[in-house]
């Protein structure tokens, strides 16, 4: 058995021989919150309400050495092609100004003088009043995001919409009520071959009609394909096959958030990241916030057994995380074969999620008594941007509350004190128990500011990368997609009156119902 493989059993049997109970790890250790809270860039994560103890901790810093993720980091970082399948690096911590070689920092530099001086051309000239950006996955999910979380703390000049969805009516949403002549189009597509965004671009350029020449400009890294679509050179953005599309917000994907908020909250965004990339880079695995979460995963996943993560935003501005963090983490890590083809065992759990508080009216009974549950991520933000304190007030309290609940539970017994004297004391107490000791991280940001929410997705990325390492999976391909992609090609020439093609008989009679 290799060093990983034991230390992995190692892990593994530790969490099964020793089951923790939460309530008694804190009554053992009135320090335990301070112990296992780490704060960095404007983030606490306070891991104290995972299953976790020091024996725990110790078997996954040894599991993470046995990994040699020290390692993986550096080559992360000095731009080592450690994406081998497409055999390209990943450097999307260059484009915070971290990392990579001298022709990397200087092509990076010049694209952010560039991306900024657009943005000041338009934002001055006054010329456009919105921005329609196209694109979808990492060419939408990034943008969309932070286009909500900048709205905490800055207005938009223009307004910004988003098209994605092959579903028509994304760009008729998108579209409707705008003016062609004082709406710029970006479309956005590292590939410039996805079939969403070219549909969406073209039936944009019909709606700008004469405006297509001048108000319509691409960003991607494919810039003949660009080119090819029909935009001028001049319009082209570029960026580089380095840059994963889940990674690539920090890049001139970018650039319709530079053009609604201004170069300088974006360049506070990047350098948010930049803060937790060197801390990623030089802490110590036990002081590490991004390694500390991914260990708290791996336990979660691969020692109890958890299937799923949820990640609960107590922030309306953050909304869109959880679905934000389904494409960088299952993407990344939904695999079940490892870098050499060999079987990569039980990796990413599925991420899920949605705002608090919504959510405790919707799923939170199942987290509470369903089974098994989930571990949480509550993401809370100290400050309140909405002007409405007591609102505020309430968010947090729902916030805290929830982790509380999901680790105190409430016993039977307590439930059958309460119930005392009630005929259907037999068959209700167990139903009214909770049976709590459910894990949760919280991170507690001190406002949404664009640093602050620039390091917690930086944050996050290093965390998919780390359980990526230590699962074995090279993080930054995505042949999964693929698949499905080419039978939609196969299906779409059959709706379209091409010839049948052989199919399951449940996918053909699907095709014939809809051709009638
Ligand atoms: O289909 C998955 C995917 O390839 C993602 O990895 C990517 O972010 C998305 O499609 C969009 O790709 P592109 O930016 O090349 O249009």
């Amino acid at each position: 058995m290799s060093t990983r493989d034991t230390a992995f059993k190692a892990m593994q049997n530790l969490a099964k021989q020793n089951p923790l109970k939460l309530t008694e790890l804190f009554a053992g250790d009135p320090d335990r919150t301070a112990k296992m809270t780490l704060e960095q860039s404007g983030i606490i994560a306070d891991f104290s309400k995972q299953r976790l103890d020091d024996a725990a901790l110790a078997a996954l810093f040894d599991l993470a050495k046995a990994c040699d993720l020290s390692g993986w980091r550096s080559k992360l970082f000095s731009g080592a092609k450690i994406n081998t399948s497409e055999d390209r690096a990943v450097l999307h911590p260059a484009l915070r100004g971290v990392g990579g070689d001298d022709d990397v920092k200087a092509a990076v530099s010049t694209m952010r003088s560039r991306m900024a001086d657009y943005a000041d051309k338009i934002r001055s000239e006054g010329r456009f009043k919105s921005i329609v950006h196209v694109g979808i996955g990492g060419s939408d999910l990034g943008p969309r995001l932070i286009a909500d979380a900048f709205l905490a703390t800055a207005e938009q000049a223009l307004e910004l919409r988003f098209a994605e969805n092959v579903d028509g009516a994304s760009i008729n949403d998108a579209l409707e009520g705008l003016d062609p002549a004082t709406t710029l189009v970006i479309v956005v597509s590292k590939s410039f071959g996805t079939q969403e965004t070219k549909m969406n671009g073209d039936a944009a350029r019909d709606w700008l009609g004469e405006h297509s020449g001048s108000n319509m400009i691409a960003v991607s890294a494919n810039n003949q394909g660009a080119q090819d679509f029909g935009i001028a050179p001049e319009n082209i953005f570029d960026f580089w096959d380095w840059v994963g599309g889940r990674y690539s917000v920090w890049s001139a994907v970018g650039l319709s958030l530079q053009i609604a908020y201004g170069p300088d909250l974006f360049e506070d965004f990047l350098a948010g990241a930049a803060e937790m990339d060197a801390h990623f880079r030089d802490a110590e695995f036990d002081k590490n916030l991004p390694v500390m979460m991914a260990l708290t995963g791996i336990w979660n996943r691969n020692g109890l057994g958890y299937t799923s993560q949820a990640v609960i935003p107590y922030a309306r501005r953050l909304r869109k995380l959880s679905a934000f963090l389904q494409q960088l983490e299952m993407e990344s890590n939904g695999k079940s074969k490892g870098r050499d083809g060999t079987d990569a065992g039980t990796t990413c759990p599925i991420i899920w999620g949605d705002e608090g508080t919504n959510g405790q009216h919707a799923f939170f009974q199942w987290l509470h008594q369903g089974t098994p549950g989930a571990p949480v991520d509550f993401v809370a933000v100290a400050e309140d941007h909405s002007g409405r304190p007591d609102h505020h007030r309430a968010l947090l309290a729902n916030c805290f509350a929830q982790s509380e609940a999901l680790m105190v539970g409430k016993s039977e017994s307590l439930v059958r004190e309460e119930m005392k004297g009630d005929a259907n004391i037999d068959g209700l107490a167990p139903q009214k128990a909770f049976p709590g000791n459910r894990p949760s991280t919280t991170l507690l940001l001190d406002n949404l500011s664009p640093r602050t929410v620039g390091a917690l997705i930086a944050l996050y990325e290093h965390k998919t990368f780390v359980q990526g390492i230590i699962w074995g999976v090279n993080s930054f391909d995505q042949w999964g997609v693929q698949l499905g992609k080419v039978l939609a090609g196969t299906i779409l020439s059959e709706l379209e009156g091409g010839a049948p093609q052989s199919h399951d008989s449940s996918t053909a009679a699907l095709i014939k119902r809809v051709l009638g």
